[in-house]
């Protein structure tokens, strides 16, 4: 078992109070269902992703939502109704199960990228795009850079020289579960959400790569059939950018 779909099974329905959700915003779903047909077999990568998730409704009747996580897709079920969607619980570690392979018109994600470390980023890409069918589409939201907390976190650490125990600059990683006093001084000004949840979800979150446009580009052109169509950037977040890619 990955053990980071703990942090998700600990935070489930609570990633979505006001609080907390980060998105995508109204604006990002419109860049992410911009040139989709109405009817297109859509897969969204991530139950947590609500807000597309629901958009993707409204556009399809033929929507698949894949998660590793138990907990975040029952709450996406108790959420949105039982059999709105298809939902399939699968670690994007590993390669898709044959039924899966190349049959969505697009496969959309949004910063799931962000979730994985330097040596899972390469081969989640891969995965997510054998999901893809010919001549269609894998549109990915990666955020380029640090994050705000992620930057709170460095400061704490170069202020009690911590900062090796948690930042790897030669593969610009983060690990949280490592940096927990540097996250319990941060964390208070979190909301609603309970904070031993919050705490739970950061350990389990584990080790996460920031990764360059280079990169993402980069693990693309190494995977067979894949080609870049086009990336843009966010309407809400300048660091954010959409990659869009199609299968040949
Ligand atoms: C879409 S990502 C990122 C969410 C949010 N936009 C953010 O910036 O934090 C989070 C979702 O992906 C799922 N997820 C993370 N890693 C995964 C993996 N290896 N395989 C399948 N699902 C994964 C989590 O369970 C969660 O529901």
């Amino acid at each position: 078992m990955n053990v980071k779909a703990k942090a998700w099974d600990a935070i489930g329905a609570d990633f979505w109070h006001p609080s907390y959700y980060s998105g995508p915003t109204q604006a990002e779903v419109g860049q992410f269902l911009r040139g989709v047909d109405a009817g297109a077999s859509l897969c969204i990568l991530g139950a947590s992703t609500i807000s597309l998730i629901r958009a993707c409704l409204e556009r399809s009747s033929d929507v698949t939502v894949i998660d590793f996580s138990e907990g975040m897709l029952t709450a996406l079920k108790s959420e949105i109704g039982e059999s709105r969607c298809r939902t399939i619980r699968h670690d994007l570690l590993d390669p898709p199960p044959p039924e899966l392979s190349g049959i969505f018109d697009a496969v959309f994600s949004d910063r799931l990228i962000n979730r994985f470390d330097d040596r899972e980023m390469p081969v989640a890409c891969r995965n997510m795009f054998q999901l893809v069918g010919k001549a269609h589409l894998a549109r990915h939201k990666v955020r380029l850079g640090f994050y705000e907390r992620d930057i709170a976190i460095l400061e704490a650490g170069r202020r009690n020289g911590t900062l090796a125990n948690f930042y790897f600059p030669l593969t610009q990683e983060i690990d949280y579960s490592r940096a927990t006093t540097e996250l319990s001084e941060l964390l208070a000004a979190s909301g609603e959400v309970p904070q031993d949840k919050v705490r739970k979800f950061h350990k389990y979150r584990g080790l996460e790569k920031r990764p360059s446009l280079d990169e993402i580009v980069i693990y693309h052109e190494r995977i067979r059939g894949c080609r870049l169509l086009a990336t843009e950037v966010s309407e809400a977040v300048a660091q954010d950018l959409f990659f869009d890619f199609t299968s040949i």
